[in-house]
């Protein structure tokens, strides 16, 4: 009683205000904190299990008989996704798809996969890129099969045919592509690990791009990968019937079984406003809040979700995007490497969070947007538009 006559209500507020700052940064960087003392997760053991009888040890790198040797791939073949098919490999090795996997972060992560013995099925366009990434894992890991799927996520035309009620199909050219690349892998539960990581970035004003990009835009950045999660918890889920699979463990307790792994790379750009890459920050916002929801509903189909918030990161995202100084200085100052980000990426998956920043760029911006009202600051930046390099840049241009 004595102490509380001592302390005005000002300072009672300010020491609130104080007290609730320190919690809101301790519940932000204590788990971070945590999860950057983790090991990379070994996949094979945490969601492969139920499995572990079938699987070989993981072995010493040897050429696989069917594997084709490098240098015999061409951008054609790759339209054969099952090319690679082993037969035994598919019915009871561990296999992960990854879209975006022909560069930068999904390439990364596709190595470091491989290196745990992980077969792949790797998703992009039908360039160059691919082939090389192909040709570049199969040098490196000799042991692990690699399917390629040569398709444009962007492009949501839908596939040729009829459903049975005589209409055309719902989805996309490129998704009826990857079940086909991936129907035995499901049909065996096999395919369990799966990383939706394709995106590109569009720079502009919003009017100043047709409808049609923006929409194409949307399509490779989100809505593919709700098209694809859909796909593969279905298929999922009829496996875990078919199988009688049960997600509690064999002692009975509560606690599920994993079974699977849905990770979403989405990008900081998702909690600040991104004037001028609007919808590029609005994609990445709708697949973090997917994502977040979805954790919860997958839980009891032993499915852990994870979405990743990566920093400015050394990839080719930005090829297209112009010399702007800031991000020269992102680049030059905090860029990370595409293989530290996968490494976080793995380290992360199945150890109780479901979103993640990477890199302190992330980190600083959205413990801001714990302590700070991100519809403020949005307001704050409207006086100061013209100053901003990006605004006179596009403005020039009409
Ligand atoms: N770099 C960063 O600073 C950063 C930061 C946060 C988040 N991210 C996110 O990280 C993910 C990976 O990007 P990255 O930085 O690694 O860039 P990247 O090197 O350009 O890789 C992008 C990948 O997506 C594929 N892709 C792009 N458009 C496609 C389309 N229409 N159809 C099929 N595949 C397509 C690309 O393959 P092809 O071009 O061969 O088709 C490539 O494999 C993206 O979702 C990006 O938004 C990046």
């Amino acid at each position: 009683m004595s102490l509380l006559n001592h302390i005005s209500l000002p300072h009672l507020l300010i020491y609130f205000i104080l007290f609730c700052f320190i919690l809101l940064s301790l519940t932000y960087w204590l788990p971070l904190l945590y999860l950057s003392c983790l090991p990379v997760q070994d996949l094979r053991a945490r969601y492969y299990a139920d499995l572990r009888h079938s699987l070989p040890p993981q072995r010493r790198p040897r050429r696989r008989r069917n594997s084709l040797s490098p240098g015999s791939i061409s951008p054609n073949r790759l339209h054969d996704a099952h090319d690679v098919h082993d037969a035994q490999a598919a019915a009871t090795e561990p296999w992960a798809l990854i879209t975006g996997a022909s560069s930068g972060i999904g390439l990364a992560l596709a190595r470091q996969v491989a290196a745990q013995g992980i077969h792949l099925v790797l998703v992009a366009r039908d360039d160059a890129l691919l082939p090389e990434a192909v040709q570049s894992l199969r040098a490196q890991h000799p042991a692990v099969l690699v399917r390629a799927v040569a398709v444009d996520l962007s492009d949501s035309r839908p596939a040729p045919g009829t459903d049975r009620t005589g209409h055309p199909p719902a989805y996309p050219e490129y998704l009826r592509r990857i079940a086909e690349a991936t129907d035995d892998l499901l049909h065996h539960g096999t395919l369990r690990l799966a990383f939706s990581n394709a995106g590109y970035l569009l720079m502009s004003f919003f009017r100043q791009r047709t409808l049609a990009e923006h929409l194409r835009n949307w399509e490779c950045n989100v809505t593919c990968a709700l098209r694809l999660s859909h796909h593969l918890i279905t298929k999922w889920h009829e496996y875990q019937k078919r199988t009688g699979w049960t997600g509690t463990t064999a002692s009975g307790r509560p606690a599920v079984r994993p079974f699977g792994l849905l990770v979403f790379t989405s990008s900081a750009s998702w909690f600040l406003p991104s004037p001028f890459a609007a919808l590029y920050g609005a994609a990445k916002a709708a697949l973090s809040a997917f994502a977040q929801s979805l954790a919860v509903e997958v839980r009891d189909q032993g499915i852990d979700v994870l979405v990743v918030q990566p920093s400015y990161t050394r990839t080719n995202l930005y090829q297209e995007a112009p010399k702007l100084a800031i991000l020269e200085f992102l680049d030059r100052y905090t860029a990370a490497t595409p293989e530290q980000v996968a490494r976080t990426i793995l380290r992360s998956v199945g150890r109780g969070v479901v979103s993640r920043e990477i890199g302190g760029y992330a980190y600083l911006t959205r413990w801001l947007g714990h302590v700070l009202d991100i519809g403020g600051l949005c307001a704050a930046m409207i006086p100061f538009r013209h100053h901003m390099a990006e605004y006179r840049l596009y403005a020039q241009a009409g």
